[in-house]
């Protein structure tokens, strides 16, 4: 296979990153023992339309040609083969690492696929900061999509997050709104304010994202902490109910980007009933037609609670709960509900 590289013109190679040279090399050596009436005859060569050295290497699209050997075809059917194409049909075992925290494909797949929040969730939280006659502030506040519309209103509203690129997408759709939001890449764990709030609330079930009791036990702390005597904590949780019913299954969808490539995202989820955590491993894939430019998996765990569960916990930090309902509506849930909204205050 040294042969290959030797095709390989000095200039072009100094862009490699040594692990996709290896990888070039690994892809090469199993497809021609793989694929017995073929054979790699030709150099690999590089398409560098959009050599980019800032960029990742999935960026370079590099190919491997080879040339069909059989006397009974013809000689000019050559045939191109990309690098991530032939890594995807599995001759490869390179493996991408799994994150837990909302990355790149991600976040792009939320904006694309969720870029406003429900509109009978967005007017609830926005009568509960018509209310806080204050400061408010948004834990895991993500792309804006409840942020952006009440800093719009002209409330005082703090976000934070600790996604990088999720925060990124919210402070670019400010700043296109004129608008100057207090955004802070933090999470629970390094959450510190030098004020107090009037109100405090997590949407659409995120806080079920902190799976580790000790995790939900800090979160929880710091909530009470920074939250006013007599202020308003606002959250979701994901019920019992809410178990995917789809368990081992692979589930495929996707979005079309503006710039003609697309996302496509594969999810598995799994449910621990001991734990009561359900995971969903979720592959995100980038495409440009048929060539595979990105890959990227999470594993997204939520903590499901019982219907009743967390009020015990909520009472350990002097938040009491006083109302309950169906998320957005004035319904009392009943023990078939999937999701529940808490309304506390801070005793
Ligand atoms: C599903 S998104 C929802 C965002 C927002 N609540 C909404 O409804 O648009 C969940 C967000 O929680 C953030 N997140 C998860 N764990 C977090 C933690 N421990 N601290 C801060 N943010 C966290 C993620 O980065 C992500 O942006």
């Amino acid at each position: 296979m040294k042969s290959v590289f030797n095709g390989l013109k000095e200039p072009v190679i100094t862009y490699f990153k040594k692990n996709l040279v290896k990888e070039v090399a690994k892809a090469a050596d199993v497809l021609s023992d793989k694929i017995q009436s073929l054979d790699v005859v030709d150099k690999i060569s590089i398409n560098t339309n959009q050599l980019d050295k800032k960029r990742q290497i999935f960026y370079y699209k590099p190919t491997i040609q080879h040339k069909i050997k059989s006397d009974n075809l013809n000689q000019s059917e050559m045939k191109k083969i990309t690098l991530s194409n032939v890594l995807s049909r599995g001759f490869s075992s390179s493996s991408t690492n799994v994150v837990k925290i909302y990355s790149s494909l991600c976040t792009q797949y939320y904006e694309l696929d969720k870029p406003y929040a429900p509109e009978d969730a967005l007017i609830c939280y926005s009568n509960y900061a018509a209310e806080a006659k204050g400061s408010m502030l948004e834990p895991m506040c993500g792309t804006g999509r409840f942020f952006i519309p009440l800093l719009k209103k002209g409330y005082n509203i703090t976000g934070f997050d600790n996604s990088s690129y999720m925060l990124d997408i919210c402070r670019k759709k400010c700043e296109q709104e004129g608008l100057s939001g207090k955004l802070l890449d933090a999470s629970f764990e390094n959450f510190s304010s030098s004020f107090l709030y009037q109100l405090i609330f997590i949407p659409s079930g995120s806080f079920c994202l902190l799976t580790e009791k000790a995790e939900t036990h800090h979160a929880l702390n710091i909530i009470s902490k920074y939250l006013e005597k007599g202020g308003k904590f606002v959250f979701e949780i994901d019920t019992l109910r809410s178990v995917n019913e789809n368990q081992g299954i692979w589930n495929k969808n996707s979005v079309n980007k503006p710039d003609g490539t697309k996302i496509v995202m594969n999810t598995l989820s799994s449910f621990d009933s001991n734990s009561r955590i359900q995971s969903t491993l979720s592959r995100y894939e980038l495409w440009e037609n048929d060539i595979l430019l990105e890959t990227e998996v999470e594993n997204f765990r939520l903590r499901l609670y019982d219907m009743f569960e967390i009020e015990d916990l909520l009472k350990q930090y002097r938040l009491l709960v006083i109302n309950k309902s169906l998320p957005y509506t004035k319904k009392r849930p009943d023990d078939k509900a999937d999701a529940v909204l808490y309304e506390c205050i801070k005793l």
